[in-house]
């Protein structure tokens, strides 16, 4: 059992293990309560690690039975430990059996074995195998499995576990089995099973080497008419790892199967990837263009995991960002392309800017706010308590742009060569972000020693910019300076390799030919300088005119820059910056400069208006013809509220709050007769197909109902009750629903009704049911806080504390995308978060700790605020019991 106060992991500290297992022989004779795990394990010594005995971890198990080569132990040889066991082998070799009994049905944190509509399915990674049984769990033990499994036929007629079927059968009472043996050697977090009751859908495909494999989604009776898209996305995701790559499915199998009580995304065990149903299950009616968008990419996510993290893993977890931060960016890449294929070549660099504007929102709402908290590590972390809080958006998103800069760095070319070496090298191995970086040093003839500080330094960089134009000379010499502010237990930071992907715009608009100083004749229009020191300068010449200077083109590194820019600068990029993410971000500075101060005046009780130049800027780029929907929607959405509270300080949501909803109304009303004119433009013609150029329309349009509605204009809520009743697909549905309860309406509680009957037995939609209802704002001062809302909705019939999708849709979106109501001035959120905290940690630590970070920057918010939650984080902090995950989480928090 782990103990409340769970002691510190460091990553300096690994030392390779005494023994490892070379094959694993598992037996599952599957009961609901008492399951009987059977293992056999070959032992072989590790002649390059001094003698020591076999370590085995185990948690919650109970221990029938332990022979090494067929006898039990002497009574020495065997010690139990707080998280396992140790047993002295002796010599080279040894088989060492052992039988446990667990409890799928008590299994309540969804780590191990557990039960889900009645079916088992396992999650392993992180260390959930010790859950099943006593093993050497940890990453860089790559053993050989079979598995057998036994379950009843009528429960489970479906049986499955990693790689190839050798046999299956009948047995007596009911009961069946079927044996299953993975090729590869693989860590213990990625075994799965799955044993239940459930329908497939199968294609078979050729691999490029013109092999035959078989694809299967399972999912529950009743949803085989959702599996579509998953498969489309899957044989998409295998051609594109074999055109970019050279990367092909090395299995006669992929399966995926979608499972509804799952703690995360998805997972990529070997040959048997087990999916969230949420990222699986899509129709026209039940799911958005943004779930199917989000299907695709988590399915190509998991896919791409098989070459990034199974052929090739983590030596330890330390090294987590090694599979996950260059999967992530696989990834990314992957969806740009897929975009960028369905845009056509004209449209092609629009569709790439949309998608990497969706990851740089994701990146500055999410992992810019942990990187400035009491959280904040590096994408390999030195240390840790519970590994579990580690899959971070640091970890993922951060890691995924270290990847990308390493890309920038060496070309495309260059990238795929240190892939290829990478895998030439480590193909079948456990190993670290170091043996990565030096594959790609070495393929391109590259020193990466200082680019590797990446992956030591915690807290985001600042990027200092300063112009100057010299009229006598024609040159202009822009000074870059970098710096990081301190994290915890890093006070110090070094200077960083920071690609700087750099234009000069002309008076005009135009690009200019970047020449630097030295340089015999102008180049491209965008070039990648390398920051290297705190401080560079870099000269052009041969200009004829003062350029402005869009920096960071593409978002080209993972910084706040910091840029002295007025507002008729931004305008001026929002209206002509060649490069479409430059152009957005110009769009979000200027935005973010407009509800700041807005914030400070209402939140001093000064009347407050949006400013005209403002609101001319957004006009002409949410208009422009030009430019296609989806970037439009992108240019025409406000920054994330997370980040603005970032940008704040001291944070204070009820100002922030106001200033949104003042320019919500203020663009709704100034810009009505253009949202009007948008919604009759835009509506798509003919029946629903996932196709980016109608999510564009569809999510221009949306966004248009929102303003209207907003601004409470009585033509556009008549539309969106009108699109509402009318819709034949989820996206506009849900869109108008969205629009309804984000505005002052009454029409908003018949919609949130009407929308419940007819989705009542659906789980997926009606998640969306309960976020949309926890994000609610107030758009009337004495309307009733959302608080109490959410609490009436935690006794719905279909709500669940067990149920992790339920608990992020309500309690999720409530704690995290509602700051202004959680942050009620009277503290009862904050009252009602630490309940809910200490509820959940009691079912699910992994859930409970999500929730517990909510909290974490606390001590951003105004006095008044703090004085109300600290009460709160010692109150969940002393529960007895708390687990490892959250005492972590508050531990941290509360630390001076
Ligand atoms: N490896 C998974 C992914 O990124 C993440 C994951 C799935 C996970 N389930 C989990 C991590 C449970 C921790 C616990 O694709
Ligand atoms: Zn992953």
């Amino acid at each position: 059992m782990k103990t409340e106060h769970a002691p510190t992991i460091h990553r300096a500290d690994y030392r390779p293990l005494p023994w490892t297992v070379e094959r694993i022989d598992l037996h599952f004779n599957l009961d609901p309560t008492a399951t009987v795990v059977t293992s056999r394990l070959n032992c072989v010594r590790n002649p390059e690690v001094e003698a020591g005995p076999l370590r085995l971890w185990g948690d919650t198990l109970e221990c029938l039975l332990l022979t090494v080569d067929g006898a039990e132990p002497a009574a020495a040889a065997l010690r139990e430990l707080e998280d396992g066991l140790e047993v002295d082998l002796a010599g080279e070799r040894a088989v060492v059996e052992i039988h446990t009994r667990i409890d799928p049905q008590a299994n309540t944190t969804l780590s191990g074995l557990y039960l889900s509509n009645g079916g088992f399915f396992t999650q392993c990674e992180a260390e959930g195998f010790r859950r099943i049984t006593y093993f050497p769990d940890r990453p860089d033990v790559m053993a050989r499995y079979t598995v057998t499994l036994e379950a009843d036929r009528e429960r489970c007629p479906v049986l499955l576990s990693n790689g190839n079927l050798l046999e299956q059968g009948e047995l007596p009472g009911g009961r069946h089995y079927a044996r299953w043996e993975d090729p590869f050697p693989k860590p213990s977090y990625l075994f799965a099973l799955v044993a239940a009751r459930l329908v497939v859908l199968e294609r078979k495909a050729q691999t490029a080497s013109g092999r035959e494999v078989l694809l299967q989604v399972w999912v529950e009776e009743g949803n085989l008419d959702r599996a579509g898209h998953a498969m489309d996305s899957l044989i998409h995701s295998m051609r594109w790892d074999e055109r970019t790559f050279g990367l092909e499915l090395d299995l006669d199998r992929f399966m995926i199967v979608a499972v509804a009580d799952f703690n995360m995304g998805a997972m990529e065990n070997k040959g048997l990837n087990i999916f969230n149903t949420k990222y699986v299950l899509a129709k026209p009616d039940t799911a958005t263009d943004v779930d199917y968008e989000h299907i695709e990419s988590v399915v190509a996510h998991e896919y791409f995991h098989n070459w990034t993290g199974n052929r090739v893993t983590c030596r330890d977890w330390f090294q987590l960002t090694l599979k996950e931060g260059l999967t992530v960016f696989r990834d990314q890449q992957f969806s740009a392309d897929m975009l960028a294929e369905a845009a056509g070549e004209e449209d092609a660099a629009s569709a790439r800017a949309v998608k990497r504007i969706d990851d740089v929102r994701v990146l500055r709402a999410a992992q810019f706010p942990e990187d400035a908290g009491p959280m904040a590590h590096p994408i390999r972390p030195d240390s840790y308590q519970e590994i579990n809080n580690f899959y971070t958006a640091t970890v993922y998103e951060k890691g995924a742009e270290v990847i990308r800069m390493l890309h920038t760095l060496l070309g495309t070319e260059g990238f795929r060569n240190g892939m290829d070496l990478y895998f030439s090298y480590h193909d079948g191995k456990a190993v670290t972000c170091d043996d990565f970086v030096d594959a790609m040093a070495e393929a391109n003839g590259r020193d990466l020693d200082q680019f590797m500080r990446w992956y030591a330094q915690a807290g985001t960089p600042r990027l200092g910019a300063r112009g100057e134009w010299n009229a006598a000379d024609g040159s202009y010499t822009l000074r870059l300076t970098q710096h990081t502010p301190p994290t915890p237990g890093q006070a110090e930071k070094l200077p960083l390799v920071i690609p700087v992907a750099v234009g000069l715009i002309a008076p005009d608009g135009s690009d200019l030919p970047l020449q630097l100083e030295g340089e015999s004749q102008p180049g491209a229009s965008t070039r990648v300088l390398e920051l290297k020191t705190a401080e560079q300068r870099f000269r052009f010449v041969g200009l004829s005119a003062e350029p402005v200077p869009s920096l960071l083109r593409g978002f080209s590194a993972p910084v706040l820059l910091e840029l002295e820019e007025d507002d008729e600068r931004l305008a001026f990029r929002m209206a002509k910056d060649s490069d479409p993410c430059n152009r957005w971000d110009a769009a979000q500075r200027y935005a973010e400069r407009v509800i700041l101060a807005l914030a400070a005046d209402l939140g001093q009780g000064r009347a407050a208006a949006v400013p005209e130049a403002f609101i001319r800027a957004f006009r002409s780029l949410a208009t422009d013809e030009a430019l296609d929907p989806a970037f439009r929607a992108q240019a025409a959405a406000l920054p994330a509220e997370g980040y603005l509270l970032e940008r704040m300080s001291p944070a204070d949501p009820a100002a922030l709050r106001a200033a949104l909803r003042l320019l919500y109304a203020t663009l709704g009303e100034r810009l009505a007769a253009d949202w009007l004119a948008l919604c009759e433009r835009l509506p798509v013609a003919g029946e629903y197909r996932y196709h980016p150029a109608d999510a564009g329309r569809r999510a221009l349009l949306n966004l248009a109902l929102r303003y209207l509605a907003a601004a409470g204009n009585e033509a556009g809520l008549a539309l969106a009750r009108q699109r509402f009743g009318a819709a034949g697909n989820m996206t506009d549905r849900f869109g108008a629903l969205a629009a309804l309860v984000q505005s002052a309406s009454p029409a908003r509680e018949d919609a949130l009704a009407a929308f419940h009957a007819r989705y009542k037995d659906d789980a997926l939609v009606l998640d969306k049911w309960f976020s949309l209802q926890a994000g609610a704002w107030r758009w009337q001062d004495d309307a009733p806080g959302t608080l109490l809302r959410v609490k009436a909705l935690l006794d719905d019939a279909a709500f669940s504390l067990s149920n992790p999708n339920k608990v992020y849709s309500l309690l999720g979106t409530f704690f995290r995308a509602n700051p202004a109501e959680f942050h009620a001035a009277d503290g009862s959120g904050h009252v009602f978060w630490a309940d809910m905290v200490i509820a959940l940690d009691a079912r699910n630590p992994q859930v409970a700790a999500r929730m517990a970070r909510a909290l974490e920057n606390w001590r951003r918010y105004t006095p008044a605020l703090q004085a109300s939650i600290r009460p709160q984080l010692e109150r969940v902090l002393a529960t007895k019991g708390l687990s490892p995950d959250v005492s972590e989480v508050i531990g941290k928090a509360l630390q001076d």
